[in-house]
């Protein structure tokens, strides 16, 4: 039984205050929400008000980014190691916005993923394919590679602890969301090559979210297929109010 996972990454939007003043509202509008685990990943400088804002709440911190060594001399990083104890549990590895302009590869992806596991955290690990890539029939070759490389090297276990946000390149920002059918194909895809590469109850066990312009509209399609275990939402995570009504898409949960 997989427990849906739905967050919210933030992206470079609030400053502290702001993000503070989110997460209260959220704190009361998520009051009593069963059955659905909820994420909020603000910049790196909110994580800690955060964190403590929401202390003793259910609803968990993740960072949108970490490095793969725990200390050093990396001018401008920031250790997995750093972001647990400012109190964030989850991190999110390989976003294709830092894949687009930050040239991370499935290779440095891979090594923040068992750096962001050694220290204990959740990696939230990204993958999906570009509209080219898409109109070319790529999207299985793409979506193979992000999900093989970025995590060579893990056992069973350690797969079992990661969650794998598709996100198609075309459909965030772009309020073009995949319809379901198209998000459910790539989903049992990645179920499927889970399974090859370690073994079916690791396959079953992953929550595989789906993300790119998730609304409050059609959220509730998206959750009913059945390799679709929670969201990755973006713009819709901003405001606390959209953000709940993505959260109970199932209606009232309290
Ligand atoms: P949007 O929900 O704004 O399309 O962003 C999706 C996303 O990139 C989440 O990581």
């Amino acid at each position: 039984m997989r427990i849906p996972v739905i967050a919210g990454n933030w992206k470079m939007h609030k400053t502290v205050a702001e993000a503070v003043a989110t997460v209260t509202e959220l704190k009361r509008r998520l009051a009593g929400v069963t059955g659905v685990k909820v994420v909020v990943c603000p910049p790196f400088l909110a994580i800690k008000a955060v964190a403590d804002a929401l202390g003793g709440t259910a609803i968990g911190v993740g960072a949108q980014d970490c490095f793969w060594e725990s200390f050093g001399a990396f001018t401008g990083e920031v250790s997995p190691e750093m972001i647990k104890e400012a109190g964030a549990t989850y991190v999110i590895i390989g976003h294709s916005e830092r894949r687009q302009y930050f040239h991370e590869t499935n290779e440095t992806v891979n090594k923040k993923v068992k750096k962001a596991l050694a220290a204990g955290l959740t990696p939230i690990v990204c993958v999906g394919e570009t509209l080219a890539e898409r109109e070319a029939g790529q999207t299985e070759r793409v979506v193979n590679d992000h999900v093989t490389k970025g995590l060579a090297g893990l056992n069973a276990h350690e797969v079992r602890r990661c969650i794998i946000a598709y996100e198609p390149v075309w459909a965030i920002g772009t309020g073009k969301t995949a319809t379901p059918q198209q998000a459910q194909e790539v989903h049992a895809f990645i179920r499927q090559r889970l399974a090859q590469l370690w073994d079916s109850a690791t396959a079953a066990t992953v929550i595989i979210q789906y993300g790119g312009s998730v609304k409050p509209e059609n959220i509730k399609e998206l959750m009913a297929e059945p390799d679709i275990d929670g969201a990755l939402v973006g713009g819709a995570s901003l405001e606390a109010a959209s953000f709940e009504k993505i959260v109970k898409y199932n209606g009232p949960m309290t």
